[in-house]
């Protein structure tokens, strides 16, 4: 899989390089808005590679633009029976999806495949953020080909994310997960390459969910790259 690269270049304290892909609102013509198609905009998936998304709803967050911008096809894990069931009818009442979307209903933590996937989207609800992490990462993250990318959602701006007249829920959960996780309320690329690089991964991005214009502000996706096993 090829990312195409396209920002700065930065070194770490150890010298090890990461690059950024594109800033918290990219110059992507064509992103709608959308911090996340803008993020999988600088992405080249090889014609046979597949995606896994974590997570369904709707599909018009996120996998309405995996369906735009690629051409390979999307298995979508969802938890809830219900949402899994009307999104694969929707998908297969709709002939240029019909073959591409495969909807699991499973918790990611019990979901299996035979494939390995070279896009890995893990876009769980803003109060589940933590679980993203800690759990589905590290454990999904085993059908993610080495050099593929995952993108999480993510809090990047604690305070401009809940300090607001209707914040998504009580924000004191996902700042002691902030405090304990990344060990401080905002993000940085730096500060996730930091904090997931022992465990496997790069930071090479990170973008706002709305391009900075929509109602809610410090929501964004964190984009990695997962890299090789470290020799024995
Ligand atoms: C933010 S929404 C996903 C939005 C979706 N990407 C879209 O484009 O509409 C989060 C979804 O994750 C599902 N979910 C929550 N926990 C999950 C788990 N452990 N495994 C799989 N899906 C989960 C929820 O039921 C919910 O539908």
């Amino acid at each position: 899989m090829a990312v195409n690269r396209v920002g700065t270049t930065t070194s770490d304290a150890s010298g090890a390089k990461s690059t950024v892909i594109s800033g918290l609102a990219p110059d992507v013509p064509d992103h709608r808005s959308s911090g996340f198609r803008a993020a999988i905009r600088h992405i080249t998936l090889p014609s046979e590679a597949r995606i896994l998304e974590v997570g369904g709803l709707s599909g018009d967050h996120t996998t309405i633009h995996l369906l735009d911008v690629f051409d390979n096809p999307i298995d979508i894990v969802e938890i809830d029976e219900e949402r899994a069931s009307n999104l694969q009818s929707k998908y297969d009442n709709d002939p240029t999806t019909k073959d591409r979307i495969r909807l699991y209903n499973s918790d990611a933590m019990d979901f299996t495949s035979i494939h390995t996937y070279d896009l890995l989207i893990i876009d769980m609800p803003t109060g589940s953020i933590d679980f993203g992490y800690e759990e589905i990462l590290p454990n999904i993250s085993r059908y993610l080909s080495v050099g593929g990318t995952a993108i999480v959602y993510t809090i990047y701006d604690h305070a401009a994310a809940y300090d607001v007249d209707d914040p998504p829920g009580n924000g004191d959960q996902p700042k002691a997960f902030m405090l304990s996780f990344f060990g401080a309320p905002t993000l940085t690329v730096e500060r996730v390459d930091e904090r997931l690089r022992p465990t496997g991964f790069a930071a090479i991005g990170l973008v706002d969910r709305w391009m900075l214009k929509g109602h809610r502000k410090g929501h964004g996706w964190v984009c990695l790259e997962k890299l090789p096993l470290p020799a024995a």
